[in-house]
């Protein structure tokens, strides 16, 4: 019997195999601001890909541009020049309405002030996004029960956000993040908020679910322990990346988070 050995790309003829593309990626991105009357760069030629599953982080000292590079990829605020693409859709073209469409099916966002809406109850808030989607949470009821008990929050679900300790405010936020499956996960310092115990739990938290969801998260914070439960950690500085200092191939140990962070004055 005579084996034909499978043919590969190569021999095939067929183009090499490219790998699946990333979840989110951003090319060049600038973002320039009126600063007393100059315009200054805000964001400099950030590039950089996440692929699906990773868990990053962003460290930079405080002005350096997270938050307004996070709004970026959000498609929450346009880049002066470069583009962002989540899932291949490209967010930096198109008008509000096309960036706020592929945000609502792709991007879950965590705010580091948590923004529920005050007078909706828990569940309120967790599942409003599915109704901004126009879908009928009671079709969603088996993930909305998951998510609350993943997040262990099941028991506040009558309650009004006003009720809740910050924890409990981030893990149901982090709820209403992930109710719509989204493919990425962004999150402005998420533990800034929060006492360091209950920081902790949320990390770990949002490390978890996440994983279950094959979610991919890009996480900003001011905490290297926070970052050293990420797979990568990106430093900005004056909204440029450094990409010779970037970490990969965590969890990290939180001294080599804070030593690095020291080499480079961030
Ligand atoms: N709307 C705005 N108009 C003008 N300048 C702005 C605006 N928003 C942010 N900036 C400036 O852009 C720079 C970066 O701000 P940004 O909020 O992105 O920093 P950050 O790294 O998130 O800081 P922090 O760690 O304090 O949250 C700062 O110098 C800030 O003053
Ligand atoms: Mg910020």
């Amino acid at each position: 019997m005579s084996m034909t050995p499978k043919p590969t790309p190569e021999s095939s003829g067929e183009p090499p195999e490219t790998g699946p593309a990333p979840v989110l990626e951003a090319r060049k991105l600038h973002r320039m601001r009126q600063v007393e009357g100059r315009e200054m760069p805000i964001v400099s030629d950030v590039s950089f890909a996440l692929h699906k599953g990773e868990f990053a982080t962003i460290m930079g000292p405080s002005g350096s541009g997270k938050s307004t590079l996070l709004h970026l990829l959000a498609g929450l605020d346009r880049p002066t020049a470069g583009d962002v693409l989540v899932a291949g859709e490209d967010l930096s073209g198109g008008d509000e309405e096309y960036r706020a469409a592929v945000r609502r099916r792709r991007i879950g966002f965590i705010f580091q002030f948590f923004n529920l809406l005050p007078d909706l109850t828990v569940e309120e808030n967790v599942t409003l996004p599915l109704r901004i989607l126009g879908q009928n949470p009671k079709k969603h009821r088996e993930r909305v029960d998951s998510l609350f008990s993943l997040l262990g929050v099941s028991k506040l679900r009558d309650r009004l956000p006003s009720g809740l300790s910050g924890g409990e405010m981030q893990r149901v936020s982090i709820a209403r993040a992930l109710v719509t499956q989204p493919e990425l996960v962004l999150a402005d310092e998420p533990t800034g908020n929060l006492s360091s115990k209950a920081g902790e739990e949320v990390i770990g938290l949002l490390r978890d679910v996440c994983t279950r969801l094959n979610a991919t998260i890009l996480l900003v914070t001011h905490n290297p322990r926070d970052a050293a439960a990420g797979d990568r950690v990106l430093f900005l500085h004056d909204g440029a990346l450094l990409s010779q200092s970037e970490m990969k191939g965590g969890p990290f140990d939180v001294a080599d988070v804070f030593h690095r962070l020291q080499e480079l004055g961030v």
